[in-house]
């Protein structure tokens, strides 16, 4: 079991599988952004030899991230190695959607048990303007083929950003009236590249579900959790509404993650620049025992929590070079 120094039994792993996208969200990364060419990246048998390796370490949760995980070459066949991989309980993704109509089925065959979609609004002019040039109508069709062959519960995220989508909130909540799914709204963090947007153009999570409950009325308390998001539900409706609240309410002292980016460091904390390189002593050739001791070593140096209330941005990455 992996433990850190505050007592946190720390066994969820999200894994990048590539910085590269399909999309230049405003929120994430300037529309210019450079990717890492592949050589740098971890190799596809390099991912599953520390799938393994962290999974001797007790991590059963998995999530891939991005960038984009869907565009990264072979990944179904890295899916299909993750999920066969000895320990491995829970292994879902995070996606934009846009190629879910073609890869919901492959993915689901090869051992993926759960999608969250990112939908900001349900106008696709708004929705261009969000990603600089996303079709909504790819990412709708996407969830429905999510849906479809069982990548369920279907979970949805949204950024929501001051000037772009603030009013859309109310319309993506609908969605949970006849449908079964969780509609999650999340709060804007800083990091490098956009800074300027993710500090100016925040809206709070308490700010979210006032305007929701001025167009449903008082939401249902659940009381639950699920991972970090609050849970409510419209009076009722079939799904239910999840508020993200990392800036305003951190939820730190629960946190079970750790994160493994594309080009190989693990990343204690989303939002410290703190990083332990993997990557170049497995290159060197150090032994499992090696790369254990080390990751050991990260865990139990785990950061408390985020400095943002102090000011402290991480800057030495933009969102999509570390994974959402
Ligand atoms: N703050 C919060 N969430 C973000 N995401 C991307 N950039 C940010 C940001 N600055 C979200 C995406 C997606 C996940 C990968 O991270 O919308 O849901
Ligand atoms: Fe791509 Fe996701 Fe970043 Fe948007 S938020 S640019 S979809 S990685």
């Amino acid at each position: 079991m992996a433990v850190d120094r505050f007592g946190r039994n720390i066994h969820y792993l999200r894994i990048s599988l590539t910085d590269h996208c399909n999309l230049r969200c405003i929120y994430c990364m300037p529309e210019d952004q450079t990717f890492r060419p592949s050589a740098d990246l971890l190799q596809d048998d390099e991912i599953l030899r520390l799938t393994r390796l962290f999974a001797s370490l007790g991590f059963d949760k998995i999530r891939l991230t991005g960038g984009e995980p869907t565009v990264r070459a072979n990944v179904v066949k890295i899916v299909r190695g993750i999920a066969s991989t000895p320990g491995i309980r829970s292994l879902s993704m995070t996606t934009n959607g846009i190629l879910l109509s073609q890869l919901a089925q492959p993915l689901k065959e090869a051992g993926l048990q759960r999608v969250n979609i990112s939908i900001d609004t349900l106008d696709p002019e708004k929705f261009r303007r969000l990603t600089r040039w996303g079709k909504l109508q790819q990412v709708w069709d996407g969830i429905l083929a999510a849906e479809r062959v069982g990548l369920a519960p279907i979970k949805l995220n949204a950024v929501i950003v001051k000037g772009y989508n603030e009013d859309d909130v109310i319309d993506l909540a609908a969605l949970t009236i006849e449908r079964p799914w969780q509609m999650r709204y999340i709060e804007m963090m800083p990091f490098a590249g956009v800074t300027d947007i993710q500090t100016k153009q925040v809206v709070t999570a308490a700010d979210i579900q006032k305007r929701i409950e001025s167009e449903f009325g008082p939401l249902e308390v659940s009381g639950k959790y699920d991972g970090e998001a609050r849970i409510f539900r419209i009076r009722g409706a079939k799904g239910e509404l999840g508020f993200i609240s990392s800036v305003s309410v951190p939820f730190c002292s629960a946190c079970t993650r750790a994160r493994l980016t594309a080009d190989g460091v693990l990343r204690m904390c989303l939002l410290r620049e703190k990083e332990i390189d993997l990557l170049t002593p497995m290159r060197d050739g150090a032994s499992d025992e090696e790369l254990r001791r080390l990751v050991l070593d990260g865990v139990w140096n785990k950061p408390w929590g985020h400095g943002l209330e102090e000011g402290l941005i991480p800057l030495n990455r933009a969102m999509n070079q570390i994974g959402g």
